[in-house]
């Protein structure tokens, strides 16, 4: 049904409103569309309902508010099985145009906003499907100053992890890899030295957090962990999950997987010849660096926002979450204790950098998001500075400040029951949510209720 959809992408206009005219009924809801004038347009579109299990139980045509449109339909779909939800999100993500309609329920011409403009987001986690192949750099072909450019069973190793993370689809279990002994021995060397440099480098919810990986994922330096078993040990920590990928992504795709609490995860490791270099991420990197913070909850929540942050957002907005992204996810530091401490992966996947970032050598200023998206990002050596904070809280705090000047004329918010982003255009959507959030304000209030009838008993009997 996509590729119809696809199909007749420029001619489809829809919009939902909260009113349109007197036949309005509760138990119904109106959806307007509009057409250009083809053949079989109006058939097309409808097949859509029929195919959504949608019953449409009133139709009729006026003249168009658009001037770009040449008749628009509207249509009254009885509230029943078919999911008028789902049939707005599989639309709107192949139409150009949607009207979001006036606070006041009027036909909400002043609110237009030209989706087309909208770069394209994943809506459901299945939708990652679509972009966690679009490598830009190091899928299965290397560049000829990659140190393991003219090492021919290493290109083929790589060209066996590229061929996983190409095929993977979501809700598959990722395959389990049997390493080899060159490879287990390049882990084994940036584990030993990397695990020497933690106690008095890394902040302590990482230590905590390595702690674990050891005792129940098998970080071991004799051990390059399994990507599946580090994805389940996530899931029950902080709902995040892992998928392999073949190498680089966008930034755009890449900060699309976080707000989905999907972490994109490269399989192959690094070349022999050099264990503590490599110019790519690698799973050195991603099971040290990274893995580790995603199983703490306000970090995993902090990585998520950023991602959510990202979606539908412009390239310079993107660009601006990334290199926030970069400074803080990456190479972030934070104060604990009088010390700084890294919890940037980046950092903590370097034994050179890691050192380097806590000396005095190294310029450190407090993370203002305002000014840290317009640091440059330094690929090939150690960064010109660093940023540091208070606590995750506190970068979660700021970037939550940040967050709400980029320009997006509509309001996300991940739906951990369905795993899809509810993109809160309308007074429908915002009002399922106000809904639901009186149930969890209500379970508060009596969380509450119950604390305060425990602490009168306890001062009563103290
Ligand atoms: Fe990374």
């Amino acid at each position: 049904m996509v590729d119809k959809l696809r199909a007749h992408k420029r001619s489809l206009v829809i919009s939902r409103r909260d009113s349109f005219n007197d036949c309005v009924n509760h138990s119904t809801t109106p959806v307007i569309f509009s057409l250009k004038n083809e053949i079989g347009g109006l058939a097309r579109a409808l097949d859509v309902f029929r195919e959504n299990n949608v019953n449409v139980v009133h139709i009729e045509s006026r003249k168009p508010r658009r001037q770009d449109s040449e008749y628009e339909i509207y249509v009254d779909c009885e509230d029943g099985d078919g999911d008028i939800q789902e049939l707005m999100s599989l639309l709107k993500n192949h139409i150009d145009v949607i009207n979001i309609p006036d606070s006041d329920g009027s036909d909400g011409a002043s609110a237009e906003v030209i989706l087309s403009e909208i770069p394209w987001f994943p809506h459901k986690i299945q939708d990652l499907d679509r972009s966690a192949n679009r490598v830009l750099q190091y899928g299965s072909e290397l560049d000829a100053d990659h140190p393991g450019f003219k090492d021919k069973e290493y290109r083929e190793r790589r060209r066996y992890f590229s061929d996983i993370g190409y095929s993977y689809k979501y809700g598959e279990s990722i395959p389990r890899v049997e390493y080899n002994k060159k490879e287990t021995e390049t882990w084994g060397t940036v584990f030993r030295e990397l695990t020497r440099l933690y106690p008095t480098h890394a902040c302590r919810e990482y230590l905590a957090n390595l702690q674990v990986l050891r005792d129940e994922c098998g970080y071991r330096e004799d051990n390059i962990p399994q990507l599946q078993d580090v994805s389940n040990f996530l899931k029950a920590r902080t709902g995040f999950q892992v998928r392999p990928v073949a190498g680089y992504l966008s930034s755009r795709d890449f900060l699309a997987g976080l707000a989905f609490r999907v972490f994109h995860c490269t399989q192959y490791i690094r070349h022999s010849s050099d264990p503590f270099y490599t110019p790519e991420p690698d799973c050195c990197h991603e099971l040290l660096g990274h893995v580790p913070l995603l199983a703490d909850k306000s970090f995993a929540q902090f990585s998520q926002e950023i991602g959510l942050c990202s979606l539908g957002a412009s390239d310079e907005e993107v660009q601006k979450l990334a290199t926030c992204y970069f400074f803080t996810v990456e190479f972030g530091l934070c104060k604990q204790d009088g010390r700084t401490r890294a919890y940037g992966a980046g950092l903590l996947s370097s034994i050179g950098e890691l050192k380097h970032a806590l000396t005095d050598r190294a310029v450190v200023k407090p993370f203002d998001p305002k000014e840290t998206s317009q640091e440059e990002c330094i690929i090939t050596s150690f960064q010109n500075c660093y940023y540091i904070s208070g606590s995750f809280e506190e970068a979660k705090e700021k970037m939550r400040e940040f967050a709400s000047t980029i320009k997006r004329p509509f309001a996300v918010r991940y739906n951990p029951y369905t795993q899809s982003v509810e993109v809160l255009s309308n007074v429908h959507r915002i009002a399922d949510v106000v809904n639901e959030l009186k149930g969890d304000l209500n379970t508060l209030s009596e969380a509450l209720r119950n604390y305060s009838r425990r602490g009168r008993h306890w001062s009563n009997n103290h």
